[in-house]
């Protein structure tokens, strides 16, 4: 006879309770234990469960270290530069990667790209879509992989039995929460059915050395839906994020045991799929040669790659009492900081003026370097002056007008000078490692805001 039982489970810990609390005991958190139903049936034990896709149980037994073989270090290319970049250089064998991403950002998309473009058998399952439905999305995109199965299927047993026989290079699952394992009878998507098929298909990839990708929905305040422990059996979590009114796409690692998570992978979305952009920076930069106030490039880095964006400000009087400020793609306090800066440090009338900044492109900025380039920005349209369009402004602005170092400035130096500019400006607190006769960039410094005014606006 199958028993109903009612657990509470933590979303953030998934530690589960037979009662409801408050308060977490086991990670402190409140508020996070949510009421699930299951279905043990009795006659379902462990060994059961794991005869459905192993024959026998393996023990482990202690080993040496010195006796230990290093796994093969041979990472699997996926023929995606960007893709095999953000991994640390391609797909370690038995590794986990969870990918995560808003609805309708292109998580299905990459996957299925990176099932039809890599030169491997693939096996992607999905949850969500028929076997058609991915043929079409596949002639889309277009595909030149002949060892990819489809499958469309929601039942782990099934899935684990058809990858054990199929035996695939990479095992992609589209997503974790639409599976569910019989054995335990909540719906799927929810919070013990997500936790058992992910620690599952970990331990199938661990047993079987097929890497794993998995994907994962997102919940409403950004975190991946689902208990946290999921984020902790992966090997590598990655996000898909991106604007949906602009078309790129920032692939960001947030966790990788395998490689660094400053990587960070750039996609536009075409009608035909996605496509790496090797060069940010010109998708970035305006393409109008006019001079216009209030349009200033600066310099930024994600991850380990510089970029040149642009920075708009608009500065103008507030005919409605209240003055706005509005800022798109940067953070709202730190604009006021600096309006405050420029305030009370250059005696600058911003209180009567309506301030609108925008970052082009739609991604959203917290490099503060960009700082000097946004107050730039902001004279330049008070003054109503243009600022060359051949200059690039490196720089943190700090609380008591001092222009503060920024970080890796040799990189953003050489991205300027690659695309052309005349000149760049720095804080003369940063240390530069290049040789200033040979560049092909004149690199001026400042140490104070007022500078920018003799020598940017003079
Ligand atoms: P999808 O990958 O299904 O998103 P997710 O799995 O993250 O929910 O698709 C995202 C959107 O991308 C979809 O609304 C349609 C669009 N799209 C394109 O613009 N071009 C394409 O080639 C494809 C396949 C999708
Ligand atoms: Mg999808």
């Amino acid at each position: 006879m199958a028993k109903i039982k009612t657990l509470f489970v933590c979303t953030n810990c998934g530690y589960s309770s037979s009662k409801w609390e408050g308060k977490c005991y086991s990670c402190n958190e409140w508020n996070t234990l949510l009421e699930t139903h299951e279905i043990k049936s009795s006659k379902t034990t462990l060994e059961q469960k794991q005869q459905v896709w192993k024959e026998d149980t393996k023990k482990n037994v202690p080993k040496l270290l010195n006796d230990i073989h290093k796994i093969n270090q041979n990472r699997i290319s996926t023929n995606d530069e960007e893709f095999d970049r953000v991994l640390g250089g391609g797909i370690v064998t038995g590794s986990v990667t969870l990918l995560g991403g808003r609805p309708g950002i292109g998580k299905s998309t990459l996957l299925l790209q990176l099932a039809i473009n890599a030169n491997l058998k693939v096996l992607y399952v999905s949850g969500e879509e028929s076997a058609e439905q991915i043929k079409m999305r596949a002639d889309r995109v277009g595909f030149k992989n002949e060892n990819c199965f489809i499958l469309s299927e929601i039942n782990l047993n099934n899935i684990l039995k058809e990858a054990k026989a199929i035996n695939p290079q990479v095992l992609i699952i589209d997503s974790v929460q639409t599976i569910y394992s019989p054995f335990i009878e909540s719906s799927a998507g929810s919070i013990t059915q997500v936790r058992e098929c992910a620690s599952e298909l970990q331990r199938f990839a661990k047993e079987t050395n097929i890497p794993l990708f998995m994907i994962g929905h997102i919940n409403k305040d950004g975190n991946i839906a689902g208990p946290k422990v999921l984020e902790h059996i992966v090997d590598t979590v990655l996000l898909f994020e991106g604007d949906r009114n602009y078309s790129y796409r920032l692939l960001r690692v947030e966790k990788n045991r395998f490689g660094s998570t400053d990587e960070l992978g750039i996609y536009e979305m075409h009608g035909s799929g996605l496509k790496c952009v090797t060069n940010p920076s010109e998708m970035l930069l305006s393409q109008s040669s006019d001079l216009l106030s209030g349009s200033v490039i600066g310099t930024l880095v994600e991850g380990m790659r510089p970029m040149l964006i642009e920075t708009q400000a608009l500065v103008s009087p507030a005919v409605y009492g209240n003055s706005q400020r509005s800022a798109t793609g940067f953070e709202l306090r730190r604009l006021n900081m600096i309006l405050a800066v420029l305030e009370k440090r250059l005696g600058l009338a911003f209180a009567q003026q309506d301030v609108f900044l925008n970052i082009a492109g739609g991604i959203k900025i917290s490099d503060p370097g960009l700082d000097l380039s946004i107050t730039t920005a902001l004279i330049s349209s008070l003054n109503n002056i243009a600022v060359s369009n051949k200059t690039v402004f490196a720089g943190e602005i700090g609380l008591t007008g001092e222009i503060r170092a920024v970080n890796r400035i040799d990189q953003r130096i050489l991205e300027a000078e690659r695309l052309g500019f005349e000149s760049i400006y720095i804080s003369s607190f940063n240390k530069i490692s290049l040789d200033k006769d040979k560049l092909g960039i004149r690199v001026y410094e400042l140490s104070r805001v007022d500078e920018l005014l003799q020598v940017v606006f003079s």
